[in-house]
């Protein structure tokens, strides 16, 4: 591997093996999304806990200050909105490789639909996009996609769309956690695999047992974006994330973060 993709890498996964991605990326087809309306905002208290933010080039021109030490992992896929929900897979390359490269982007980001009508699409996409990356030393990471199709994420889809996103080429995956089957997905993809949230979830404890166990079967980490800047305390959630994945924190050991700096208690 060269110099320049072992350097992004390895400003994206920690010396410990682990990474906390942070997403900020949802508005590129949610529009507005609820506590997202003014990102630069939603991210400031959050962002010192995090390896990397996820997110587009609008966003962080708009919104992040540019002395900001933290990689950028920039999302250059698009074309889909939620306006038209049946045609989310219809996504395309929004963003070239020389601007990813004029924004300092430790890493660039896209979706695949694997099983989705524009499969094929999203999937030559991907291979392209790593064809030219691999050029400037700038890893991809693969975003399995759903759409609204959230009963899909089951071991045997995850697994399958993992591993084809890691054939093409992709440096690191990113999928949804599944209580069973976890450990096979790990085991069946090639690369570093870090999982997504998905819609905000009611218990707090629930996210850190997800990731917990996640880490447990072999993910390296989370690209966790709503359960942390929707919550309502998302800067007591970011802190318990990162003791989970960076200091091997249990669920409960997390909880007891989480209720500490919500309470005061704690930093
Ligand atoms: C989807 O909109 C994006 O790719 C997000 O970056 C990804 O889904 C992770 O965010 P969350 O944890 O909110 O699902």
């Amino acid at each position: 591997m060269e110099w320049g993709m072992k350097n992004r890498l390895s400003q994206l996964i920690q010396k410990d093996g682990r990474a906390m991605f942070l997403p900020i990326d949802h508005g590129y087809f949610q529009g507005p999304t609820s506590n997202l309306e003014e990102p630069g905002k939603t991210i400031e208290p959050i962002w010192p806990y995090a390896d990397a933010i996820m997110l587009t080039r609008g966003v962080l021109r708009a919104a992040i200050d540019p002395a900001i030490t933290k990689p950028i992992i920039l999302r250059v896929s698009g074309g889909a909105t939620m306006a038209r929900r049946d045609e989310l897979d219809n996504e395309g390359i929004t963003t070239s490789v020389t601007e990813a490269i004029r924004l300092n982007a430790s890493a660039v980001s896209m979706s695949v639909y694997v099983g989705s009508e524009r499969e094929h699409q999203t999937l030559m996409s991907l291979g392209n996009l790593v064809n030219e990356c691999e050029d400037y030393g700038i890893p991809t990471m693969a975003v399995t996609s759903v759409g609204t199709e959230l009963g899909k994420r089951d071991a045997r889809y995850l697994a399958l769309a993992s591993r084809i996103a890691a054939e093409i080429g992709a440096r690191v995956v990113k999928t949804y956690y599944c209580e069973e089957g976890f450990e096979k997905l790990v085991r069946g993809c090639p690369v570093p695999i870090v999982i997504a949230g998905g819609p905000k979830v009611d218990s707090e404890f629930e996210v850190f047992k997800w990731i917990y166990d996640a880490l447990e079967k072999g993910a390296i980490g989370v690209n966790l974006g709503r359960n942390i800047w929707q919550h309502e305390h998302p800067v007591a959630m970011a802190k318990a994330v990162r003791a989970v994945i960076h200091e091997n924190a249990t669920p409960k050991e997390a909880q007891d973060v989480f209720d500490a700096v919500k309470s005061g208690k704690a930093d």
